[in-house]
């Protein structure tokens, strides 16, 4: 086999840090649900190793739902315009819901979905995101009510964060130089 060249990002979390912050996650989350049964939405792609870590975690009976999204524009630029790419599979009406985001970036994403998701009347809905980026922030009265990390505007991957859909795999969150 020839060598493969592979560009190793420079570790920004380790696996150590993000494991010991989503477990305090999943406390805060269990001490405010308790028993109360949460659908937890998982934001395709990025999310799903946060995703999955996190609702081992979960203590109330938890139930699994799946949505894509992605910006309106070509390659280089967004219009900032998002639109749903696939849809949950069960109705949210009367359900604790949690929207579980990798990353707020300029929060358009999670505004989006948000209100789209609102108007189908769960009981509660509320937001969890690993990592969010303050100075990036363009979305107005962007609630996310569970932070990992708040990070600078570095471009970051890893922990299922990509640059062109590679580095997801990556066990810790690094930074692209
Ligand atoms: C990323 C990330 C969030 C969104 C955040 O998704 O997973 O969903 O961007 O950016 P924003 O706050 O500026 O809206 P992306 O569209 O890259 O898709 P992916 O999760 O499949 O990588």
């Amino acid at each position: 086999m020839s060598e493969v060249k592979y560009y190793e990002p420079k570790v920004y979390l380790s696996e150590v840090e993000i494991k010991a912050r989503v477990l305090e996650l999943a406390d805060e989350i269990n001490e405010l649900y308790g028993e109360e049964e949460l659908t937890v939405i998982c934001t395709l792609k990025g999310s799903i190793i946060f995703f999955t870590d996190l609702i081992r975690h979960l203590k109330m009976p938890v139930l699994c739902e799946f949505l894509g999204t992605s910006s309106y524009g070509n390659q280089t630029a967004s219009t900032g315009e998002i639109k749903m790419t696939m849809d949950v599979t069960e109705p949210l009406i009367g359900r604790h819901v949690l929207i579980v985001e990798d990353i707020v970036d300029t929060g358009l994403t999670l505004k989006y979905l948000l209100e789209h998701l609102k108007v189908r009347n769960p009981l509660s809905i509320r937001t969890a995101a690993l990592l969010f980026k303050p100075e990036a922030l363009k979305a107005k009265d962007l609630e996310i009510n569970y932070v990992g990390f708040e990070i600078p505007n570095k471009f970051v991957v890893g922990y299922g964060l990509d640059y062109a859909q590679k580095f997801r795999a990556l066990p810790y969150i690094g930074v692209i130089e």
